[in-house]
């Protein structure tokens, strides 16, 4: 089951030991939780760093002050271009950098600025499963390997000419194990972010991906593994990459607007 980690503590306040147990649940279970947090755009940065590197590519949704901001929303400035990522339509189950071929920034983190009360967010548990199942499947589930690219129209839908479809598609994609284990905790968990899986082998045997998949989805997604979140203005969440998989309801109201920060977590065990 997952206890998705909740506090109204003030995380600006936190040791580094503190950050530290942090850290440790939001690998465990996946997702932590912090309510009526009040950050201005560089303190936000800093507590990021605080754990490790941050990613700032310098794409259109970076503010070019806070290039480790990303502005989640479906506003778009008068003429009409989209200011922020992911638009307002419907996200399919994905984790930061499905599409590229290292992936280390696996700390997630989105802070509300304004809320849209009908847009749930949903983060599934990709670890407990696998600890769930017999010693045989486990086994069988490690055998697998995977091909992964980002293919429009599948998490979300694209138009041709919009920026986010250019650098999405950009990326090569990888090949990597079904199962790997969690590099702080050497915890195993599934890499299933279904929708950019190509390919797949069991060893170096080809296997039918899409029976793959459709075996795979209801010993994934399973309620026990869930939580959903219906982001009100203040609140902070903060999810492991390879410890979860999340999906996201339409936007409805365009205003909506989360920061977004991506790290890794190089500084924290060193602090
Ligand atoms: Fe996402």
């Amino acid at each position: 089951m997952i206890r998705a980690f909740r506090s109204d503590e003030n995380i600006l306040d936190a040791s580094d030991n503190r950050l530290k147990q942090i850290a440790t649940q939001i690998h465990k279970e996946g997702v932590a939780v912090f309510y009526d947090q009040q950050f201005t755009e560089s303190q936000i940065i800093s507590l990021q760093k605080r754990f490790g590197e941050c990613e700032s590519p310098d794409l259109f949704m970076n503010p070019k002050e806070y290039p480790e901001l990303f502005l989640v929303t479906g506003k778009r400035d008068k003429e009409g271009k989209k200011i922020g990522m992911f638009g307002d339509t419907e996200l399919g189950w994905h984790s930061n950098g499905n599409s590229r071929h290292l992936i280390d920034k696996i700390l997630i983190s989105l802070y509300c600025i304004t809320e849209d009360i009908n847009t749930t967010l949903s983060v599934c548990h990709t670890s407990k499963p696998f600890y769930d199942l017999s010693k045989d499947e486990q086994e069988y589930w490690k055998s697998i390997n995977i091909r992964l690219k980002f293919q429009n129209n599948t998490i979300y839908d694209l138009e041709e000419g919009d920026p986010e479809l250019e650098f999405m598609s950009k990326n090569k994609g990888s090949i990597r194990k079904l199962v790997d284990q969690h590099p702080h905790t050497g915890e195993y968990y599934f890499y299933f972010p279904y929708h950019f899986i190509i390919k797949a082998w069991e060893d170096k045997t080809p296997i039918d991906h899409e029976k793959m998949i459709e075996r795979l989805k209801p010993i994934i997604f399973r309620s026990k593994y869930q939580y959903h979140h219906i982001f009100k203005k203040g609140d902070l969440l903060m999810m492991d990459q390879f410890t979860s998989l999340h999906r996201r309801t339409p936007v409805l109201d365009n205003n909506r607007l989360l920061w977004r920060l991506a790290s890794d977590f190089s500084k924290i065990y060193n602090a």
